[in-house]
């Protein structure tokens, strides 16, 4: 998944969120099953902090801490990262 840290998105909470996410997969034993990019400003800055999950290609608008955290946990769980 690609995690903006841009400008917008840091200011927005998103370095709290990317280590919620990073810590919740480590916990889960699946940090390097799943990958997670720091990326630069996607041009999506009134919806910061965001994320991309692939292949979906889905965005995640307005991530929190707690909200990285329970989808990290939720993508370990997912046989796509056993
Ligand atoms: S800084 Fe994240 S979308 Fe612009």
């Amino acid at each position: 998944m690609q995690f903006c840290i841009g400008g917008c998105c840091t200011r927005a909470g998103a370095r709290e969120a990317y280590e919620a996410l990073l810590e919740s997969l480590k916990e889960a034993g699946a940090l390097g099953k799943v990958s997670v990019v720091p990326v630069d400003c996607v041009d999506m800055c009134s919806d910061a902090p965001v994320l991309r999950q692939l292949p979906d290609r889905k965005w995640a608008r307005r991530v929190s801490p707690a909200w990285a955290a329970r989808l990290g946990r939720d993508l370990a769980k997912d046989r796509r990262a056993r």
